[in-house]
């Protein structure tokens, strides 16, 4: 089993995937995953659609944007939900969307170590999404969370910029750019 910094260093945005279904065990943990994240005042806003079922699968290709053809090979698509409603506000610090992203958090950590690729998107349509899976219009559809197995043969229809992405991770900023000590120091 891994330990939470090899998954941390293991996840990655893959998109050359090939579909793959986890085991009902693997669904419970990826549940429980969901289930234990931290929310304000124990609020946790987050719903979650599992998308598993051929046809339905079918029917999700028809909701991603065009760049994300890659997710036509998904196993299962996770359609992540929230109500600003349903969760703190305070002030104007509206809490639904940290808490569903800190839930979703854990649920990709848990599906790698799992083995599997857990690549969250914003690239689809929310309302087709709404109506393809019956996610009611007060309801908003945060992301959606492509689930498969990495694939080594590279697939020809990935972009330039895709492909060069299954080989190394996207630059990141540097520590010194993101984390500060004891003062805010934006340079
Ligand atoms: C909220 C969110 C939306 C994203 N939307 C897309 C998307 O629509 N299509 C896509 O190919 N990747 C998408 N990504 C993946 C990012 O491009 C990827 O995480 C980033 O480049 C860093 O690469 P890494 O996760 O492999 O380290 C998204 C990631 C997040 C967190």
């Amino acid at each position: 089993m891994m330990d939470v910094k090899e998954t941390i260093q293991k996840r990655r945005a893959f998109r050359n995937i090939d579909p793959s279904t986890p085991t009902k065990k693997e669904i419970k943990q990826l549940e429980t995953a969901i289930q234990l994240a931290p929310s304000c005042f124990n609020n946790q806003p987050w719903r979650y659609v599992f998308v598993t079922d051929e046809n339905k699968r079918k029917e999700m290709q028809t909701v991603l944007s065009k760049g994300n053809e890659w997710a036509f090979h998904a196993g299962m698509y996770v359609a992540v939900c929230a109500r600003k409603e349903e969760d703190c506000v305070i002030y104007d610090r509206e809490y639904y969307l940290f808490d569903t992203g800190l839930a979703t958090g854990f649920f990709i950590l848990q599906a790698t170590e799992l083995g599997f690729v857990a690549h969250p998107i914003a690239g689809y349509s929310p309302k087709k999404t709404r109506k393809v899976l019956g996610v009611p219009e007060d309801m908003q559809v945060i992301a959606l969370v492509i689930i498969g197995k990495k694939r080594e043969e590279l697939r020809q229809e990935l972009s330039e910029k895709q492909r060069k992405a299954e080989k190394e991770r996207p630059k990141r900023k540097s520590i010194e750019d993101i984390v500060y000590y004891n003062q805010y120091s934006e340079r």
